[in-house]
């Protein structure tokens, strides 16, 4: 057994790592080598302070990328321990990856891999067909498989029910300024390796929509054409609201996502209704559980769409200096 990370085997799991979601695609991470052990830490230079003040956003989607640096190492035969938050005196580092016994990679974990590269959030509006009892069953295991929680929202009145909070939150962040001027400022009318491109952001949101768009630039839309009536919404949650909590979900999320991607679906997240915390608690009242909401999604069959850029693999590599 390694009892060391290469350098070559940090790049090319980071390859995998930095296809995550991440808020307005804002990827606010880093990874490096330390002591033999690769570290996922938060990029403080890529936080959105009005959006996401609290850092919750941020750690979810290092959680993601966690999920897909874990993915490449054990397909690559070199999986990981992984320790979350390892230092408690180092705050924005959120999880040491250290050699664990060398073994074939499960079938599992080859078609979640498999499934890195084509998973986009797909903003679109989806076909009415419902997505399957099977299908349905494997992302409520997928989120379970990493300590999360699946909640899905069924039946018309509670998809009601939902979408009231969720426009609610929408309309409470859209009169701040500073939130509107992030998301503006993270919109791309021409090619970038990071925020959200304009042909990523799905038609412009009408008000009849019952679910809450984000101002991406979308076009405006023919008219009728609307999103599917009855969407199947599905919430994410662990048990605790910690900040190790936090990077929990977003492994959880990003095998859901996968999973997802897998079984042929499409999705989308809408985090407005986490973003606001009157509303993340109605959520949560709305489900009747314990624990806390960490990200809404949207999830049915889909058209086909492309995914967004990243930045470059070594701009987000801090790596050992070479000695002269
Ligand atoms: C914490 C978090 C919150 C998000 N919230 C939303 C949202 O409210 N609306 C939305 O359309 N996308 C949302 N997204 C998706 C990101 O915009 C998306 O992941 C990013 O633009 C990269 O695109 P991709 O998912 O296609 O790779 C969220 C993603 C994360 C990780």
């Amino acid at each position: 057994m390694g009892t060391h990370f290469t350098v070559g085997q940090l790049t090319a799991a980071a390859a995998a790592a930095v296809r995550a979601p991440s808020l307005h695609n804002s990827q606010p991470w880093r990874f490096r080598l330390r002591d033999g052990g690769i570290e996922v830490s938060l990029d403080r230079e890529r936080l959105l302070p009005a959006t996401d003040p609290s850092g919750w956003g941020a750690r979810i989607a290092c959680g993601a990328a966690l999920f897909n640096l874990r993915l490449a190492l054990a397909v690559a035969g070199t999986p990981a321990k992984v320790r979350l938050r390892p230092y408690p005196a180092e705050t924005d580092v959120l999880a040491r990856l250290t050699p664990d016994l060398p073994r074939r990679p499960t079938p599992a974990e080859q078609t979640l891999y498999a499934a890195v590269p084509r998973r986009f959030s797909n903003r679109a509006p989806f076909w009415p067909d419902p997505v399957p009892a099977e299908a349905r069953w494997r992302i409520g295991e997928a989120a379970r498989a990493e300590q999360g929680w699946l909640e899905l929202v069924i039946g018309v009145s509670a998809v009601n029910a939902f979408a009231e909070i969720a426009r609610s939150a929408h309309r409470v962040l859209e009169r701040d300024a500073g939130y509107r001027a992030e998301l503006a400022a993270w919109v791309r009318a021409a090619p970038a390796p990071d925020g959200v491109p304009a042909a990523a952001s799905g038609p412009r949101g009408e008000p009849q929509d019952l679910l809450p768009a984000r101002a991406f630039g979308g076009r405006d839309r023919a008219p009728g054409r609307d999103f599917e009536p009855e969407p199947l919404v599905a919430v994410l949650g662990t048990a605790g609201n910690t900040t190790t909590d936090q990077v929990v979900a977003g492994q959880a999320l990003q095998r859901v996502l996968l999973t997802a991607t897998d079984a042929g679906l499409a999705a989308s997240m809408l985090s407005q209704p986490i973003e606001v915390p009157g509303a993340r608690e109605a959520l949560r009242l709305s489900l009747g559980r314990f624990g806390t909401p960490q990200m809404v999604l949207r999830i049915g069959y889909g058209q086909p769409g492309l995914p967004t850029p990243r930045r470059r693999v070594d701009e987000v590599l801090d790596l050992p200096v070479a000695r002269p």
